[in-house]
């Protein structure tokens, strides 16, 4: 058994640090977009059915999942699911655990770096007096790299490389600087999202004005917290809904194998796994849902919100919306803010570095020095195409593949592997061995049955996804013998750039249609580079399994 070269401080410095982990940008600032875009109230009760049955269980699966191969000294995904089940193969799906991170690393520490901006723009005044379509325009010129006019020159270039820096500085001191951030990060997050969100529930309409009379937080609010049940029928809802609960809890990702990997044997993990996921959802749910969405309501009105949803909404806003509070105010709203939103992005970046980390210690003896500076490197050449093509949607590439899709990937197979070949005989006790909790025992049984099945009908939904999302016209047609139109939304069609080559073909200007060739390009280069790093960790992976079996050490 090797000897394990890193470790938790304490119980509440692993919780903090895990409940940081899942606690993020996507919480703040994916989940009201999500909700407004899938119909506010008709997104809560999809979402919070999915957090139970999936979010809750993959939650299990993984902390257990980690703590067991880190009995045999593996802290990365691939030699953690090696140690679990036979077959030589089966350890490359782990890859996806270390791809994934880097690769959502390099545009995730994209957005974070926004937020250091933006702290410091709102320090010096930046905003002051300026219009809803300034503050607008400041954030599009913000990330056209080379035309900004936003002050420093190159400026999303700098801040993007210091950010980088930061998380790998921090990453180099090991667990313990992860500890040290979160114990700081998580209590002062919360504590700056409380407040905002007092705002967000007393605003009411007094946030009303000439040009929008309508605006009315209360409209925010009732938007978000209605439950409409029509939606139980939408599996479009059902995939968004699915989707936030992976990315915000950090599911299918390899993070949280590799934080539990430092546990000891006897250490729980049934407690400490709800503990984190309800601490994220308190964060989510009701912090998440208080700020943007009823403040941006409350001066802007919701229809100016439903129509603007988008992950930019709270860059495009809420700067306006502190000028309205006033110089000082408004001073310390935009700090609180974006402070917010950076100690929530740093704590979920600083994990997506240590699966990389744990696996060049494991396999080919690199120290935490090494590890983390590499990590770095390999997230700045990633990610730099994200900062600098950003306008030809290289950022969104990366989010759909290595954020989206790769994670209802991940979680699906791992599933299939966790309940089926390892064996509930074996999982049962792996999750509820040491437990601090009863944890009911209906949770075996849909962790074996309903997770896979419904990870499975999201996973092939997506694949399979039908023209206007209308499965029921299109099984008509499949039974009356005509075949099944794709949705250019599916993963099928989006490989084959259908969306884009639709509108090559009916554009009738040639700007446009150069737009979209470079734009088609540089989304193939987006490819071929989230494809060169899975498989360059593929060969790592490889050689690793040489160099174990070498020393008799390999298993399968
Ligand atoms: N779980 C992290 C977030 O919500 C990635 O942002």
């Amino acid at each position: 058994m090797a000897v394990k070269s890193d470790a938790w401080g304490s119980r509440v410095g692993l919780i903090l640090a895990m409940a940081g982990n899942a606690v993020g940008l996507g919480n703040f600032l994916r989940f009201p977009v999500q909700a407004v875009q899938n119909g506010g109230g008709a997104f809560i009760i999809p979402y919070l059915i999915c957090f139970l049955i999936m979010g809750i269980p993959l939650l299990f699966i993984e902390w257990s999942s980690g703590r067991f191969g880190g009995k045999f000294g593996n802290h990365s995904t691939p030699y953690i699911l090696d140690s679990m089940v036979k077959g030589r193969l089966l350890k490359y799906i782990g890859v996806f655990g270390i791809f994934t991170n880097i690769a959502v690393a390099a545009y995730y520490c994209y957005i974070e770096s926004w937020t250091m901006s933006y702290v410091y723009h709102s320090i010096i005044g930046t905003f002051d007096g300026m219009s809803q379509a300034d503050v607008a325009t400041f954030f599009s010129e913000y990330v056209d790299v080379g035309h900004s006019t936003t002050g420093i020159p190159y400026e999303s270039v700098i801040f993007y490389v210091v950010c980088l820096i930061i998380n790998t500085y921090i990453l180099s001191k090991g667990l313990k600087g992860i500890e040290k951030v979160a114990k700081v990060g998580m209590p002062l997050l919360i504590l700056f999202g409380a407040i905002l969100a007092i705002k967000g529930l007393t605003l009411g309409t007094s946030g009303a004005s000439d040009i929008f009379p309508d605006a009315n937080a209360w409209d925010g609010l009732n938007f978000l917290w209605t439950p409409q049940y029509s939606s139980l029928l939408d599996l479009k809802v059902w995939m968004a809904a699915a989707g936030q609960i992976f990315f915000t809890l950090s599911v299918g990702m390899g993070t949280v194998h590799c934080y539990a990997s430092y546990l000891d044997e006897k250490d729980d993990v049934a407690l400490n796994a709800v503990s984190a996921g309800f601490m994220n959802e308190f964060v989510e749910v009701v912090l998440g849902s208080l700020i943007v969405v009823p403040i941006a309501a409350g001066y802007l009105g919701l229809d100016w919100v439903i129509e603007n949803a988008g992950f930019g909404m709270a860059f495009q806003t809420m700067p306006y919306l502190f000028q309205q509070w006033g110089g000082l105010i408004a001073i310390i709203a935009g700090v609180l803010w974006f402070g917010l939103l950076f100690f929530a992005g740093i704590t979920s970046s600083l994990a997506m570095g240590t699966p990389w980390i744990g696996f060049m210690r494991d396999e080919f003896g690199w120290n935490q020095n090494k590890g983390a500076w590499s990590f770095g490197f390999m997230a700045l050449i990633l990610g730099l195409p994200t900062v600098i093509f950003f306008q030809y949607g290289v950022f969104d590439e990366y989010d759909y593949w290595a954020g989206t899709v790769s994670l209802v990937l991940f979680a699906m197979l791992e599933t299939i592997l966790f309940s089926w070949i390892f064996g509930m005989g074996k999982g049962w006790p792996a999750i509820t061995n040491g437990a601090d909790i009863k944890i009911p025992v209906i949770y075996k049984y849909i962790i074996k049955y309903i997770t896979p099945v419904m990870l499975i009908i999201i996973f092939m939904g997506s694949v399979f996804k039908p023209l206007d999302n209308d499965w029921s016209g299109n099984m008509d047609n499949l039974i009356s013998g005509k075949s099944w139109v794709l949705d250019n939304g599916s993963i099928i069609k989006t490989i084959t750039h259908a969306g884009i080559k639709e509108q090559i073909a009916t554009a009738s200007n040639s700007a446009v249609i150069t737009q979209l060739q470079d734009k088609m390009f540089y989304l193939n280069f987006a490819r071929f580079m989230l494809l060169g790093l899975f498989a360059f960790i593929s060969v790592l992976v490889y050689l690793a399994f040489l160099k174990r079996r070498r020393e008799g050490r390999a298993t399968t």
